[in-house]
Parts: C-alpha cells; sequence; structure tokens
C-alpha cells in the first residue's frame, strides 16, 4: 500500500524534458501569475473538481459551497485549486444523461490524474455526476473525498408539499387523465422544484448520495443534507478539512475503500431504501472500475434478505428533506449492522464498526426510518428478473409495484420503438387490454435513445381515462429513479443486439414472476429461431465522434453500461493498489 505519500503539490506529475527544474520554475512562474504567492505554492495541494453549470440546476449553490470548501482547506495548510468538469444536469441533455455519464467519468479520471494535486473533493449530486465522479476518481486513485449537493426543499400546492420529481408524474399523469386542467398544471410548474439541490424524493441522485457515503467516499452521515441547510455548507468545510489532511498524511486512496464489502453493504442500502433502479447499473458501474462484478443473483439473495425500512417517495410518502431530519444514513445503518461489512473503512480512517459505536444521533423518527423489527417490507426494494425473455437479466423494483401484477401472464403489445410508442401509445385504435404486457423494443444502451428513461411507459390514454393505474411494462430502457409501476427494465441483452426482446411479436404470451425471479417469453424456439434468423440490426453505426465511440464499446446494462476499455481487470484492479 502506498495510501501515505508525501505530498508533491506543484511538482506532482511534473514532465521531465530533460531539465526537471526548468519545468519545476515555469509551472510555478504560470501559477504566481494567479497571485499565488511562494509559500501557497509550496503546500500541498487539494484540487476541489466542480461540476456547476448554467444547465444543471440542481448545483446551483455550489459557488458557495466551494467557499466552503476551501475554507476547510485553506484552514488545515493546504492550498485549494477548483477546476472543471463537465457538468450532467439531468433534464437537459440529449439524447439522455446516461450517454454523458462515460464520458463525465473521463474527464475527471484525466483530469485528476493529469493535473498537480495531492488529494481532490469530488463535488457532485445530480443523478450521474455522482457514479461519473466516483468512477472517474477510483481510476485515477488519488485520495478524494466526495462532497454532494444534497437534495431540494419541498414547494406547497393547495396545503399539499411537492417534491420533484415524484409528483411531477403524478399531477402530469393526472392532468393526462383530465383531472387537472391547463392552468392548474401551469401552476405546478413553478412550485415543483423550488430550491436548488436534486430532487427531493428518494431517486437516483439521493440514492447515490447515500451509496457514495455507504462505500466511504464521503463524510459520516452528510449525504441526505438538504441543500439549503446550513449543514450542509458545514459538511462542505469539513470535507474540504478532511482533504487537507488526505494531501498532507496520504491517503485512503479510492481502490482500498470501494472494496468487495463495501459494495455489498451498498447494494444492502440501495435494497433498504428502496432506491433507484438506475443506482443498480451506476454501482455496477463505480464496481467495475475496481474489477468487481455485481451477480444478479447474490443481489437476490441480498433482497430477500433485506427489509425495507425507509418510507419515501416514491414508493412511500416521505421527502429527503424528511430523511435527514429522522436522523439519514446513519439511522438505516443502525437498524441493520448483523447485513453489513462492519470492516469497511471510510475517507476518516475510521471502521463501520467504529462509526456506529460512536453514533450521536437524535431519536431517530420512526415514520421515516423504521425499525428493523417493523419494516416498511420484509423484502428489499428491487429485484433481478431472468429467462427466456432476458437471458441475462432485467431488474424489478418491486416496492413500487402493485402487487398482483407481480405474478402475471399476458398478452404482448409491442412498440418497436421509442417513435413507435410516441405515434400509436394513445391511438384510440390501440388493440389494448388492461391486463396486457406493454413491451418496448430498442431503447436499451446501444440503441440511438441511448438507454433513456423510458421504461415508465404511460398508460394508453384510453385506458388511463378509464382509472386504470398500473400495467406489466417491459423494455431494455431505465426508469427515473423517482418513477413507479409494474416495471420490467434493464432486458439485457437488449433488442440492438439481437436479445430476445427484439423477437417479440404483438400477442405472444408473457409471464413474469418475482416470487421465482423469472421473466418469459411464452413462444416455441422454433418459432423463435426462425425469427433470429430473419433479425436485422436496427441502428446504423453513428458516422463519428463520441457518439460512434459510445456505440462500439458500451456495455450491456448488467456491467452498469460503462466502456469496455475503462473497466478495470482483478489484476489491473491490485496493479493499481501497488502504484
Ligand atoms: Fe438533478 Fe433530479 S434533476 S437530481
Ligand atoms: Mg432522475
Amino acid at each position: 500500500m502506498t495510501d501515505k505519500k508525501k505530498p508533491s503539490g506543484l511538482d506532482n506529475g511534473l514532465t521531465n524534458y530533460g531539465d526537471l527544474e526548468f519545468a519545476r520554475y515555469l509551472r510555478r512562474s504560470f501559477a504566481r501569475s494567479m497571485g499565488y504567492t511562494g509559500v501557497s505554492l509550496d503546500k500541498p495541494i487539494v484540487g476541489i473538481c466542480t461540476t456547476e453549470s448554467g444547465f444543471n440546476n440542481c448545483h446551483r449553490h455550489f459557488p458557495e459551497m466551494i467557499e466552503a470548501v476551501k475554507r476547510g482547506v485553506l484552514a488545515a495548510g493546504a492550498l485549494p485549486i477548483t477546476f472543471p468538469v463537465i457538468s450532467l444536469g439531468e433534464v437537459f441533455l440529449s439524447p439522455t444523461s446516461l450517454v454523458y455519464r462515460n464520458l463525465m467519468a473521463m474527464t475527471a479520471e484525466e483530469m485528476i490524474r493529469a493535473q498537480p494535486m495531492d488529494s481532490v473533493v469530488l463535488m457532485g449530486g445530480c443523478d450521474k455526476t455522482v457514479p461519473a465522479l466516483l468512477m472517474g476518481a477510483l481510476s485515477a486513485n488519488r485520495p478524494a473525498a466526495m462532497v454532494v449537493g444534497g437534495p431540494m426543499m419541498t414547494g406547497r400546492h393547495k396545503g399539499e408539499r411537492l417534491g420533484a420529481c415524484t409528483d411531477c408524474r403524478r399531477f402530469w399523469g393526472k392532468h393526462r387523465a383530465g383531472e387537472v386542467d391547463s392552468e392548474e398544471i401551469s401552476l405546478i410548474e413553478g412550485r415543483l422544484a423550488v430550491t436548488s439541490g436534486t430532487c427531493a424524493v428518494m431517486g437516483t441522485a439521493s440514492t447515490m448520495a447515500l451509496i457514495a457515503e455507504t462505500l466511504g467516499m464521503m463524510l459520516p452521515n452528510t449525504s441526505a443534507i438538504p441543500a439549503v441547510h446550513a449543514d450542509r455548507l458545514r459538511s462542505a468545510e469539513e470535507t474540504g478539512t478532511l482533504a487537507a489532511k488526505m494531501a498532507i498524511e496520504g491517503g485512503p486512496l479510492p481502490s482500498s475503500l470501494i472494496t468487495r464489502e463495501s459494495v455489498e453493504n451498498a447494494l444492502r442500502v440501495l435494497l433498504a431504501v428502496s432506491g433507484s433502479t438506475n443506482a443498480i447499473v451506476h454501482l455496477a458501474a463505480i464496481a467495475g472500475r475496481a474489477g468487481i462484478d455485481i451477480d444478479l443473483e447474490a443481489f437476490n439473495r441480498l433482497s430477500d434478505d433485506t427489509p425495507v425500512i425507509v418510507d419515501l417517495k416514491p414508493v412511500g410518502t416521505g421527502y429527503m428533506e424528511d430523511f435527514h431530519a429522522a436522523g439519514g444514513l446513519e439511522a438505516v445503518l443502525r437498524e441493520m449492522p448483523d447485513k453489513l461489512h462492519l470492516g469497511c473503512r471510510d475517507i476518516t480512517g475510521q471502521t463501520l464498526a467504529e462509526r456506529l459505536a460512536k453514533s450521536l444521533i437524535d431519536p431517530v423518527d420512526r415514520a421515516v426510518v423504521r425499525s428493523a423489527e417493523n419494516p416498511v417490507d420484509p423484502l428489499g426494494g428491487l429485484i433481478a428478473l431472468s429467462g427466456t425473455l432476458a437471458p441475462d437479466g432485467a431488474i424489478l423494483k418491486r416496492a413500487a409495484a402493485t402487487p398482483a401484477l407481480m405474478e402475471h401472464e399476458g398478452r404482448a403489445v409491442v412498440f418497436s420503438s421509442l417513435e413507435d410508442l410516441a405515434a400509436r401509445i394513445d391511438d384510440p385504435d390501440l388493440d389494448v387490454q388492461a391486463d396486457d404486457v406493454l413491451v418496448l423494443q430498442n431503447a436499451g444502451p446501444r440503441s440511438k435513445s441511448g438507454m433513456p428513461e423510458a421504461g415508465y411507459l404511460p398508460i394508453p390514454k384510453k385506458l388511463a381515462a378509464k382509472g386504470v393505474k398500473d400495467m406489466v411494462r417491459i423494455s431494455d430502457a431505465r426508469m427515473s429513479g423517482t418513477a413507479f409501476g409494474t416495471i420490467v427494465l434493464h432486458v439485457t441483452p437488449e433488442a440492438d443486439v439481437g436479445g430476445p426482446l427484439a423477437l417479440v411479436q404483438n400477442g405472444d404470451r408473457i409471464r413474469i414472476s418475482a416470487s421465482e425471479k423469472r421473466i418469459d417469453l411464452l413462444v416455441g424456439e422454433n418459432e423463435l429461431a426462425r425469427r433470429r434468423a430473419a433479425f436485422v440490426v436496427p441502428t446504423a453505426e453513428p458516422p463519428r465522434g463520441y457518439a460512434q465511440l459510445y456505440r462500439r464499446h458500451v456495455l450491456p446494462a448488467t456491467l452498469g453500461c460503462d466502456f469496455d476499455f475503462l473497466r478495470a481487470s482483478p489484476r489491473q484492479d491490485k496493479d493499481r493498489q501497488d502504484t
């Protein structure tokens, strides 16, 4: 282990063109042009990797947070230097933010490695930014501490609390069904997202923040502090202080924190909080950077042995502000010590056992974080399904599903693409019944839509108008962490590569069984072989650029949609720890 490395400050990674002293002289001279004194430049450097952007509403308070991080770094005797990487504001990216997660991870990895810093503070928040920063930091493997933006506060409408973006969907559903008129829906538009910060429910951003903390990459119990709370700034200052200590004293390296055991702890937390389905993709990608695979059968064993103890939207009732007030992640961890690897360490150097032994949180609000003896649900929120329709797996958020539909057989109503879905879903002549199974093809990682959050297929208007609220929906797409329904996602192999999903036709019978963890296409092998022989790859390769790189190298959802050339082999992981 080389966690304890002497800080090299500005000398870090100095390129030697034959005259190292000149290279140092040149670098110091350019740094001094920014107004730094020699005294400052002699200090260890803490890079602050920031992701503020005019296209990222969730990070709009980062300037104030950066000031707090800097304060902590300076007071602890190191020099803070901020640098940007690309930012991903969830709703502003086309075709989808997921497509750019790997690009962001690459920029983070390369900028952390290429620039002179002894440690780095990772500032993220919005959905894809947290996994991207963790993936990049793990591959760069410099001492790193994460601080997130924290969740938004809720808004109010007619005496009711509103939070992005579960309530966006709820009210839009009511609008589609004719229960909320145009005037009211535009009034609500201004009341859904009312502060800086990430979505107000246990969506992808909050789930990923809890996962980052569970992996040990964040100060204890800071993942859920609301964006506008003073504790958010205090946690930023404390993160700066710790990052300075990491720069001065060395380590710990991300590779010593993100281990098979801490990844399993993160899976437990994901299940116990009934977190976002997207988190399983991101966690697979993060773990993949450490050479760790997430085995879906093992995941199901954890799921059947991890009760849901958090009652938050989108599946429950509360918001993230309630979760923080109720005790945050620590309240969850304290309920399940027997299910966690207590030897895992965090950035402060303490083990999880040490952390929990001195846990000082107030009495927990049991309406929000239940006790293990009185869970919201005795089983974990997510399960993997597999079977003839998804030989390599698919994901079902059973906590968000209608119990009666989790054991179901129905007739397939197939949409071959997002365009086809948009064109026909509300057609009054569409042949569809409430007990049919809606199937969307060609919305997976390699499709031209880039695995959008389109797996939450709308209920056909004519059924919605009759009061149908949920149907079994199956696709190779993802679903927003803030959505709900009996929705099977991430079907692998995806349709674009000719997986069985590509072969489904209208009228085929499909069976799902959450209890058996199965999803099957009830079509004979001869007929499937005939359809397979006629399969034509639906998407042309993009002619150039990042889109081409993406299509050529993106891995399936089960491997986190990372690029094949960025995953670490177990051997590489060992090398990285030794360097
Ligand atoms: Fe940024 Fe939801 S849009 S977290
Ligand atoms: Mg989201």
